[in-house]
């Protein structure tokens, strides 16, 4: 099933430009203080490896996985497959969740929930993409990469049913595309 998309909808220089912008803003929104990076697996890792090599503040790497689509349609239910290693020590610390993408919400507000319970001194999201228009519970996104229409996306860390997560750069799936 798998194809080749040549089609760069953000293409690599672009991205790895953008993702620079977004380490500076974080590291001086955090000046003084350490950052517990709470990637979200497994769409996230790209994003997460680039972005937290270039920040300049202390951070401690973690990692949650999330599973809410199936083939290309959000379930709107989300399901944990891992929980942080840091689940039960998250007081008092600056905790920053790393989305690939913010869809319908319903993975970012689970995730919210899930670590405020754990009375961290703050929690925010740093989301490479945002769909506004596909958005269906309001979550509060704090760090967003790029908005982009609501399209089906592939690449850099993001699937279609397990596939194209190691393409360099990101690519629009076309409707009749990978079913
Ligand atoms: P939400 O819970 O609907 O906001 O969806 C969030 C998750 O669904 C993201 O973290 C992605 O892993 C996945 N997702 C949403 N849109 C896309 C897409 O266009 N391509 C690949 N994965 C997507
Ligand atoms: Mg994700």
């Amino acid at each position: 099933m798998e194809r080749i998309l040549a089609k760069a909808l953000i293409d690599a220089p672009t991205l790895n430009k953008r993702v620079q912008q977004m380490a500076r803003q974080i590291s001086e929104d955090y000046a003084g203080r350490e950052i517990l990076a709470v990637g979200v697996l497994k769409g996230a890792v790209m994003f997460y490896s680039d972005l937290v090599r270039l920040l300049q503040v202390p951070v401690v790497l973690d990692f949650i996985q999330a599973k809410s689509y199936s083939g290309r349609t959000s379930s709107g239910e989300v399901r944990l497959l891992s929980e942080p290693d840091y689940l039960d020590r998250l007081e008092g610390r600056h905790v920053l969740i790393v989305e690939d993408i913010v869809d319908s919400g319903a993975t970012i507000q689970y995730l919210r929930k899930r670590l405020l319970d754990k009375n961290p001194a703050s929690v925010a999201t740093c989301t490479l993409l945002d769909k506004p228009d596909a958005r269906r519970i309001k979550v509060p996104v704090d760090y967003v990469g790029f908005t982009i229409p609501d399209v089906f996306v592939v690449g850099y860390g993001m699937d279609h049913s397990e596939h194209y997560r190691n393409l360099p750069y990101i690519a629009a799936l076309d409707a009749d595309e990978g079913e």
